[in-house]
C-alpha cells in the first residue's frame, strides 16, 4: 500500500497584513512543487477565499477550525456548509492549540469531524500528548483516547477523508523536534490501534503525518521513517524553505 505524501502549513493566526500573505502565495506559485505530494494550506479564515483564488490549482486549501452546527447563532464561528460551499476542501482540527487555549476536548473534536465529514470536508484530525504526559509514560493512551472519540462515531467510508496528523505538544513551536525514532514509535503504535479499532485496511491506508517543529533540515530523515506520510508545518510554513519541506520526499 502507497500513501501519498502530505505536507499542510498550518499558518495559525499569521500572516498579519494581505500583502504578506500574497508574498506566500506568490512563493509557493514560483516553486518547483513535488507533484507525487499533495499540499495543504490554512490560512487564516479572513484569508481563504483569497488565497483559493490566488494560488496554484496543485495547493489545496485548508480551514483551521469549524463548528459542528452547520448555521445559526453561534457568534464568532464558521460552519462546515460554509467552507464546502466557499470550495473549501479540508479543514484542520483538534489542534493542540485548539484543545489547550480554548478548552475543546476529543468529545467536541469527534462531534466536529463527523459534522465536517458529514458536509463532504475532509479532515486533518490532530492529536498528541504533553511533555509531562510523555514523560509519565502516557503517550500512546492519550493519543488513542483523542483518536477513539472519533473512532465510536465513525463509519468505515469516513476514514478517506481523513490524515491523522501527530502533533506532541512539547514540540510545537519548541525547536524541540521528536526525533525520527520518537516520531516513528508513535506513528506505528497509532497505527497498530487503528488496526484494532478500526480495521486493518484503514491502519494500512490511513496517512499519519507529524507536527512540531518541522524545518527544511530534518524533514528529510523523519520523511524516510515508513510510518510517517507527511507533516503538519507550523512556523516553517511562512518561509521560503516551506517549499524544501514540501519536497523532502523526493529530495
Ligand atoms: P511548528 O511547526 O511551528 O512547531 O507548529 C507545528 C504545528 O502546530 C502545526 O499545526
Amino acid at each position: 500500500m502507497t500513501r501519498q505524501f502530505f505536507v499542510g502549513g498550518n499558518f495559525k493566526m499569521n500572516p498579519t497584513s494581505r500583502e504578506a500573505k500574497k508574498a506566500l502565495i506568490k512563493v509557493l506559485n514560483e516553486a518547483t512543487l513535488d507533484p507525487n505530494t499533495e499540499v495543504v494550506i490554512a490560512p487564516p479564515s479572513l484569508y481563504l477565499i483569497p488565497v483559493l483564488e490566488q494560488v496554484r490549482k496543485e495547493v489545496k486549501v485548508a480551514a483551521q477550525n469549524c463548528y459542528f452546527k452547520p448555521n445559526g447563532a453561534f457568534t464568532g464561528e464558521l460552519s462546515p456548509a460554509q467552507l464546502k460551499d466557499a470550495g473549501v476542501p479540508y479543514v484542520v482540527l483538534g489542534h493542540s492549540e485548539r484543545r489547550s487555549l480554548f478548552h475543546e476536548d476529543s468529545a467536541l473534536v469527534a462531534q466536529k469531524t463527523r459534522a465536517a465529514i458529514d458536509t463532504g470536508l475532509s479532515v486533518i484530525l490532530c492529536v498528541g500528548e504533553t511533555l509531562q504526559e510523555r514523560e509519565s509514560g502516557k503517550t500512546q493512551a492519550v493519543v488513542e483516547e483523542q483518536l477513539k472519540a472519533f473512532i465510536d462515531i465513525s463509519k468505515p467510508e469516513d476514514w478517506s477523508k481523513i490524515v491523522i496528523a501527530y502533533e506532541p505538544v512539547w514540540a510545537i513551536g519548541t525547536g524541540k523536534v521528536a526525533t525520527p525514532a520518537q516520531a516513528q514509535e508513535t506513528h506505528a503504535l497509532t497505527r497498530a490501534f487503528l488496526a484494532t479499532a478500526v480495521s486493518k485496511e484503514v491502519a494500512e491506508s490511513v496517512r499519519i503525518i507529524y507536527g512540531g517543529s518541522v524545518t527544511a533540515s530534518n524533514s528529510k530523515e523523519l520523511s524516510n521513517q515508513p510510518d510517517i506520510d507527511g507533516f503538519l508545518v507550523g512556523g516553517a510554513s511562512l518561509k521560503p524553505e516551506f517549499v524544501d519541506i514540501i519536497n523532502a520526499k523526493k529530495a
